[in-house]
């Protein structure tokens, strides 16, 4: 390849390179054959390209309800606005600066972002659930846990049912103790803990009378300190 072609083949590289038409032209201004033409307007769109004797170039505004243009543009013409399909309905109507904004009807949702078809709302939570978030345009029925204070009553409920049991359990058995103790009363061998417990409860210092078990050396010596 000769330097010839080298030097032809940049320069084609050059001249195609994207952008180096932007980057002649200024802030506000596009390129249309060759010259920089000022944008037109949002609202309007280039009903006329401009031209060596004028860098201004004609612009028409578009028409309300039919079509825009949101930013500054040098279109050819304005967009289309969008038409609400049949799930949505209009939340904004069109103008010549903004588009329609659809929503979807009450009982239907869709997420904001990316948008395809309306969905309708879940109906109910799942069992155990509740409602967390009424469902809107945008998102669905919200479930959840039951709040903190319906939790808590629940768990109080479970903690006492609990300790009635235990209570009534202990009664049954230490009244079952007692009778079978009395019928053995000379063998002190058979006292369990129960009656060692019961014989606290009614004494008043129980306790420290109370036969203290090995692992507990130093108790009777703290308790009297
Ligand atoms: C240049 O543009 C102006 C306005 O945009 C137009 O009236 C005129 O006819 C154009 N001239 C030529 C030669 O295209
Ligand atoms: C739907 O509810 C969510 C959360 O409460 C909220 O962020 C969103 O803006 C609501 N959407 C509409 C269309 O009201």
């Amino acid at each position: 390849m000769g330097l010839r072609a080298v030097g032809l083949l940049l320069l084609v590289t050059l001249l195609t390179m994207p952008g180096s038409g932007a980057e002649v032209c200024g802030e506000g201004e596009y390129l249309y054959e060759g010259i920089c033409c000022v944008l037109c307007p949002a609202g309007t769109y280039v009903a006329q390209h401009c031209n060596t004797s004028h860098p201004w170039g004609k612009c028409t505004s578009c028409t309300e309800g039919r079509d825009y243009t949101a930013h500054a543009n040098g279109l050819e013409e304005c967009l289309l606005c969008r038409q609400c399909k049949d799930d949505q309905i209009t939340s904004r109507t069109c103008t010549v600066t903004s588009d329609t904004e659809c929503q979807c009807k009450q009982g239907y949702f869709c997420p904001a972002e990316g948008c395809e078809i309306c969905q309708r709302c879940s109906q109910m939570c799942p069992e155990g659930k509740e409602i967390v978030q009424i469902c809107n345009a945008t998102m669905d029925l919200g479930c959840g846990l039951p709040d903190q204070g319906n939790r808590y009553l629940t768990w109080m409920t479970v903690i006492i049912l609990f300790a009635v049991v235990f209570a009534g359990l202990l009664v049954f058995y230490t009244i079952r103790k007692c009778k079978s103790d009395k019928a053995t009363l000379s063998d002190k061998a058979e006292r369990g803990p129960v009656h060692k417990w019961l014989k606290y409860m009614n004494h008043p210092i129980g306790f420290v009378r109370l036969f203290l078990p090995a692992p507990w050396p130093g108790s009777q010596h703290f308790m009297y300190s």
